[in-house]
């Protein structure tokens, strides 16, 4: 990739606030990649959010500007990032319909990430057919800006794969116009929720939000699951499975000191309450700053869709260059 320019494109669905996932899994990378990437782009996903959302507009409007604060708050700089709303640039719907016809349906049928996600909504074949689609229409969320780097959490390592099939059938139809694209995953790809299932996410119920107060950080955490055949202190306990270690393990700055309880754990001698304390305390660390210039950013969520606005007016002005060379190409050019 020798002086190829870094694109970083990545999006999330305005479908409620952010949470611990959603930090490791993607901000985190993107607050590191402002000062490495050549550019950068950052989606609100509200046409994303209608796919399964189509009924709860205000749902989707109102968490617009939520995703907005949580991102603004982790350090997502608009000096350095173009934070834009999706639905507001028309080039993307534009692009999607075009990309709709390189994808067959039961290529679509077969993403694993929607088929999990319509398991779990329990869709079967009354799927809405832009839910069924939306990893073509994300596809094109990617290519309008010409990305070339994706950070986003291991569950859309498919959409991924998706794009990169269509670029390539779009240049075997058309000619040369998009390149692959590559995920980026963070150092942890998949955050398991505070239930200790795989995902944390906000249908199970098992997150920590970035805006969660002390209280209910510390709450959260007295309720984690951690090795239910650990009764007693003195008893010896498992650490593998053990959500408390597994947070630790991420979260927790010193790596020695969790190595050092990790053996005391296993040996017995350390309880539950001493190892959830110190956990709340590293994840308080983390969230309170973030809450706070979230406090006050929400007092002025006009200056925050100010940000919005200008950096949508920015994204615009990329896809409608990208949107003139996609006619060219498919010779749609007419006046
Ligand atoms: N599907 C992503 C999610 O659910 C959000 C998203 C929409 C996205 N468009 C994108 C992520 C483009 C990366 C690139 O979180």
């Amino acid at each position: 990739m020798e002086n190829k320019k870094i694109v970083v494109l990545t999006g999330i669905r305005p479908t409620g606030r952010l949470h611990l996932g959603h930090y490791v899994g993607m901000i985190e990378n993107l607050i590191k990649l402002q000062n490495e990437a050549d550019k950068l782009f950052y989606m609100i996903a509200d046409v994303q959010a209608f796919t399964d959302n189509a009924d709860n507009p205000e749902k989707v409007r109102n968490n617009v500007l939520e995703v907005a604060l949580d991102s603004l708050a982790c350090g997502a700089d608009p000096s350095k990032t173009t934070i834009f709303i999706q639905s507001e640039i028309p080039e993307i719907a534009e692009l999607t319909i075009f990309f709709l016809n390189l994808v067959t349906l039961a290529r679509l049928k077969r993403n694993p990430t929607v088929k999990a996600e319509m398991q779990q909504k329990d869709f079967g074949e009354d799927v809405p057919a832009g839910f069924l689609c939306y990893p073509v229409s994300q596809a094109a969320d990617i290519l309008f800006a010409k990305a070339n780097l994706i950070p986003v959490g291991e569950d859309q390592k498919p959409m991924i794969e998706q794009t990169n099939e269509i670029v390539d059938t779009f240049n075997r139809f058309y000619g040369e116009v998009f390149h692959h694209v590559k995920h980026l995953a963070g150092d942890t790809p998949r955050l398991v929720g505070t239930d200790g299932n795989a995902k944390m996410s906000k249908s199970l119920g098992n997150c920590i939000y970035l805006s969660d107060p002390d209280e209910v950080i510390e709450q959260k955490v007295r309720d984690m699951y951690t090795d239910p055949g650990h009764i007693h202190v003195a008893d010896p306990g498992k650490v593998e499975g053990n959500v408390v270690f597994m947070y630790l393990d991420i979260f927790d700055p010193n790596k020695e000191e969790v190595a050092d309880l990790k053996a005391q754990y296993e040996k017995g001698g350390l309880g539950d309450v001493a190892i959830k304390d110190r956990l709340a305390h590293v994840l308080k660390e983390l969230i309170g700053p973030i809450r706070e210039r979230r406090e006050n950013l929400a007092k002025d969520p006009k200056m925050v869709m100010d940000i919005l606005k200008a950096g949508t007016e920015a994204a615009r002005k990329t896809a409608m260059e990208t949107m003139r060379e996609v006619r060219e190409a498919m010779k749609i050019n007419y006046f």
